[in-house]
C-alpha cells in the first residue's frame, strides 16, 4: 500500500512533467548501457530516480508526522520540552515549507543531487533507530518498478485533473489518479 501509493504520485508527477520524465528515461539508459543491464550496478547509477522518489514522500508522504517520546528533558529552539512528552513532526508541513526547501511547490527531483544541504531532510521513511523497518525493500523495489516502467511506457495524465490528498490515517490520493500508458516499443 505505502509503496504502491508513492509511486502511483511518482507517476502522476512524471506525467505532468513530460520534460522531467524524458530526463529520467535518459538516465535509465544510459545506466543500463553502461552496466549492460547489470541490475546491481544500474541502481547505482540512478540519482535523478532517486531523487524524484524523495521528492514525491517531501510532496505526498505516506506519514502526515513522525512521533517520538522524549525521554530527557530537552531545549529545541528556546523551547523546553520536559521529559515524556509527546513530540510529533510535521512531515506535510515541513516538506511544503519555503524555510526548508526553496520553492517548495515545485517537484525539482535535482534538488536532492546536492547533498550537503540535505542532511536531515529526506523523512520520508523516518529516522534513528525506528525508522521504517521496509525502507531499504521499499527503496529498491520502488527503483526497480520506476526503471521498467520508464523504459517500456510513456506516462500521461488527463490535462486539466489535479488530485490532492485526504488523511486515512496514512496520506492517500483524494480520488483516483488516471494515468495513460502508452508502450514505447511495439510488442512482437
Ligand atoms: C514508500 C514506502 C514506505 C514508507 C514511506 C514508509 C514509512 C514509514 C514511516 C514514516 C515509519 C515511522 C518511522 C519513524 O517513526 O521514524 C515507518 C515504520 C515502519 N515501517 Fe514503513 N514505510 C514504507 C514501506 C514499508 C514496507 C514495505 C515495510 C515492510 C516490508 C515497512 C515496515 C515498517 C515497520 C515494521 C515500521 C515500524 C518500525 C519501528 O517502529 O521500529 N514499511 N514506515
Amino acid at each position: 500500500m505505502t509503496t504502491s501509493i508513492t509511486l502511483l504520485w511518482t507517476l502522476y508527477e512524471l506525467a505532468r512533467h513530460p520534460d522531467l520524465q524524458e530526463e529520467l528515461r535518459a538516465e535509465v539508459a544510459v545506466a543500463r548501457q553502461s552496466t549492460q543491464g547489470d541490475m546491481l550496478q544500474m541502481l547505482k547509477m540512478i540519482p535523478l530516480v532517486k531523487g524524484a522518489l524523495k521528492e514525491t514522500l517531501r510532496l505526498h508522504p505516506v506519514a502526515v508526522s513522525l512521533q517520538r517520546y522524549i525521554t530527557e528533558e530537552i531545549v529545541i529552539q528556546n523551547y523546553h520540552i520536559p521529559s515524556g512528552t509527546l513530540v510529533q513532526l510535521g512531515l506535510y508541513a515541513m516538506g511544503r515549507d519555503p524555510g526548508v526547501f526553496p520553492r517548495p511547490e515545485k517537484y525539482l527531483p535535482s534538488r536532492w543531487l546536492r547533498t550537503e544541504s540535505q542532511y536531515f531532510r529526506s523523512l520520508g521513511f523516518g529516522f534513528g533507530p525506528r525508522q521504517c523497518l521496509g525502507r531499504r525493500i521499499a527503496e529498491t523495489e520502488m527503483q526497480l518498478f520506476l526503471i521498467h516502467m520508464l523504459e517500456n511506457f510513456r506516462v500521461d495524465k488527463q490535462r486539466q485533473v489535479e488530485v490532492h490528498s485526504t488523511f486515512e490515517l496514512i496520506l492517500l490520493p483524494e480520488k483516483p489518479i488516471l494515468l495513460t500508458l502508452t508502450p514505447l516499443h511495439s510488442s512482437r
